[in-house]
């Protein structure tokens, strides 16, 4: 029988790497998977820190479990360039970060003690994607993702593949192929019995067909009372595949669900409903450990676009990311936009090929997930290469003929040889270089970027981001304008109905090269910072969602009478799903409705206070006696939420908020926490930039300094599991609050 194991306890780390010393256990220090080479600073590093190589080494004990078997390690992935030694001897190079390779020991493991050795390579190697030119971002080297033992009969499933048809149809059916892994070249004869199982674990309908070759395919037709895959209500289902020769049994699963999804000219459809796309682009990127975070982590990032962003499509710019992640999307409901690694620039020929098989590796890794409705083909945002595009998505349709292809550009009238027209239209912004000439445009017209003369299947894929980097302590009146940046392109993109949506750069900001970003290697373009903290731009997005899924009211204002220039709060945009928003301010008192005038394609538009609805005078003199404020939020003409800003805001409380109360103790499990200054309205202190001191007693620790500063009042952590169980203290001290402790379990 198949067992997979975690392969991630007591490796040992060392910088460097010997070739003379390979089947040798060299001293190291002790680590865990998933691990980063280098702990960096939060920011003001040298990112060439970690462009080197670094040696992993682990001792794998033989098991009389092994024998007659076929025993491998997977690793989920390594960055970048990864070549592993059984005993000193290579047995499989890999040179993408992220995607999964195998090892396969079997036959050469000895009786007594193996030493896998691993050297990881963290260079800019150029002739892999996405090196050789300059990239937005860091591929901190490590083994940065699980890795697994694995062990099978020498005959076993390789892979399986499902594919739904006529979804919408009453009578569904599914086509299961299973890919048969055969090394030694035995004969394979045998059975495969697939079953396919509701979400419970119940059966539903099995098949069993005789195999001798490298695949067999059963099909499950005339099935009913299946349930689809939805954002509302994502059901899943699975395949249990047995396969038996006479070398043994193997048994695998996978997780699929019944759903259709398509671009088209006239928008996207999902499940033969039209679904405007909004969503945000995220980076596989952490604080101190970058890519290095196990499951909980990714899992929670995908919670965050979902249930605090609202948004329902992600795009994994601009490389694969963590199982545990799109994982976590086909359970949750949220869209992906998935893309091969790259960043404008096209290597060489043997570049390309790698990229090609980047395509297949991308794809043969995630084809069973629901989540992901389109494949990226291109490098992000490269120049035409006919020959090149015409490869990778000859090989994405042939490989997975139920998804279309997109390929981001931001180069207009781009060659289209993918399905879907995928376009980072930065456009809004352009009217203020010298010279341009143009008003303020959020969007650019389909065919002026196309350069066709007809619609075409057409997704935004970014905007924003760079075009006004915005920190999460910036000027009230500078967070205003993010605001209405974002407001302004998804207002543009609900508008027309031939873009299939918009996903705006980007979810939070992110280290980066000295070449980009603000000098101090972060670009701050998210929507929320680095600890996923919302900036007023986050609310833009949240506020889109349904009252009865959540009422959101967001007044975009720290209510000073000084921070904006001149002085006030006007225009005063509340990001909101109320119908009605009331302000009330010493004697003044204002209702609003939603701002139709200016955004009238959102599901919800802000309430603005300009002034339409109040004079200068009335709300924001400089010199003038500055009072608290209350808004109110109505639905169908009843309060349903209120705020409350007071106008002389003092330190008053410390929030410690965690994301959980408990951590898995095995898995270096980890949970993020965050840490506020709070005045008396329990509003963050927006620049109070002071230190806060960390202490952890128990089975954690802290990833990342013990003593960290505020950044708009506002900062956060990750504790990790050190392996045993207990209960965790978490005390946070700073000298304006009282200290706050939280208590936590390892279990
Ligand atoms: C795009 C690029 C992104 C990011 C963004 C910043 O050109 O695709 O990776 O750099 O700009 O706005």
């Amino acid at each position: 029988m198949r067992s997979v194991a975690a392969f991630n306890e007591s490796w040992t780390f060392r910088e460097g790497f010997s070739p003379e010393n390979l089947g040798r256990a060299q001293d190291g220090q002790p680590v865990t998977l998933p691990h980063t080479a280098v702990e960096l600073p939060f920011n003001y590093f040298d990112e060439k820190a970690y462009q080197r190589a670094f040696t992993y080494q682990k001792v794998l004990n033989w098991d009389e479990a092994f024998a007659g078997r076929e025993v491998s390690l997977i690793f989920d992935a390594a960055m970048a360039d990864a070549v592993v030694y059984l005993n000193g001897e290579e047995t499989v190079a890999h040179k993408d970060g992220y995607t999964p390779f195998e090892a396969r020991l079997t036959g050469r493991l000895k009786k007594g003690e193996n030493l896998i050795t691993v050297k990881i390579d963290g260079s800019e190697n150029p002739q892999i994607p996405p090196f050789g030119g300059r990239i937005d971002y860091l591929t901190y080297a490590g083994i940065y993702r699980d890795v697994w033992l694995k062990l099978t009969a020498p005959v076993s499933i390789a892979n399986i593949k499902v594919e739904t048809a006529e979804v919408l149809a009453e009578r569904k059916s599914v086509r299961v192929r299973c890919d048969i892994a055969n090394p030694q070249k035995l004969s394979a004869k045998g059975t495969v019995k697939v079953t396919l199982r509701s979400q419970d674990g119940a059966a539903l309908a099995s098949a069993e067909a005789d195999t001798a070759g490298e695949s067999v395919t059963l099909s499950f037709n005339d099935l009913t009372e299946i349930s689809f895959w939805q954002l509302e209500n994502p059901v899943l289902y699975s395949v249990d595949v047995e396969l038996v020769t006479d070398h043994g049994v193997d048994r695998h699963a996978a997780t699929f669900g019944f759903r259709t999804a398509s671009f088209t000219a006239e928008g996207f459809v999902l499940n033969g409903k039209a679904l405007k796309l909004r969503g945000l682009n995220r980076h596989q990127a952490f604080p101190y450990v970058g890519y290095a975070m196990g499951r909980s982590a990714q899992e929670r990032d995908a919670e965050i676009m979902k249930h605090t962003l609202k948004c329902n499509i992600v795009r994994t710019s601009h490389y694969p990311q963590s199982k545990w992640f799109l994982d976590h999307c086909d359970r949750i409901g949220l869209l992906v936009f998935e893309e091969i690694p790259g960043w404008q620039h096209i290597g060489d020929e043997e570049w390309q090929q790698e990229s090609i098989r980047n395509v297949r590796r991308m794809i043969e890794r995630d084809w069973n997930h629901p989540s992901i409705v389109i494949w990226g083909v291109r490098i992000n945002e490269s120049q035409d290469s006919h020959d090149f595009y015409a490869e990778t998505n000859r090989l994405a349709r042939e490989l997975d003929p139920t998804r279309q292809t997109g390929g981001v550009r931001y180069i207009t009238e781009s060659e289209l040889l993918e399905d879907v027209y995928t376009m980072n239209d930065f456009i809004l912004g352009n009217e203020e270089l010298p010279g341009a000439n143009r008003p303020r445009t959020p969007l650019r017209p389909q065919q002026e970027n196309t350069g066709l003369s007809r619609d075409v299947p057409y997704l935004i894929t970014e905007f924003g981001g760079h075009m006004y980097p915005t920190k999460i302590y910036d000027q009230e009146q500078r967070q205003a304008e993010h605001v209405r940046r974002h407001l302004e392109v998804l207002n543009a993109a609900y508008g027309d109905p031939s873009i299939s949506g918009a996903i705006g750069w980007c979810m939070f900001d992110y280290n980066t090269h000295s070449d980009f970003g603000s000098g101090d290697r972060i670009c701050y373009h998210g929507v929320m910072d680095m600890f996923r903290e919302p900036k007023f731009a986050a609310y833009v997005y949240a506020s889109q969602c349904e009252p009865s899924e959540e009422i959101v009211m967001k007044p975009v204002t720290i209510w000073a009478r000084g921070e904006r220039n001149i002085g006030g709060a006007l225009p005063l945009t509340v990001l909101t799903n109320c119908d009605e928003v009331e302000l009330r301010y010493g004697s003044l008192t204002k209702r609003l409705g939603p701002d139709r005038e200016n955004f009238s394609h959102l599901p919800h538009p802000p309430v603005v206070f300009d002034h339409r609805s109040f004079t200068p005078d009335e709300l924001g003199v400089w010199g003038m006696e500055w009072e608290d404020v209350h808004f109110t939020g109505y639905i169908g003409g009843k309060p349903v939420v209120e705020q409350y800003m007071v106008a002389n805001p003092l330190p008053t409380s410390l929030e410690v908020e965690a994301d959980a109360d408990s951590l898995h103790a095995g898995e270096r499990d980890t949970v993020r926490i965050i840490v506020r200054a709070l005045d008396q309205a329990r509003s963050r202190l927006a620049f109070l930039n002071e230190a806060i001191s960390i202490k952890v007693d128990g089975p954690a620790r802290v990833i990342g300094p013990e003593t960290v500063a505020f950044q708009g009042g506002t900062t956060g952590f990750w504790l990790q599991a050190t392996g045993e169980t207990g209960s965790i203290k978490l005390e946070v001290a700073s000298p304006r609050f009282a200290s706050q402790s939280l208590s936590l379990t390892a279990k």
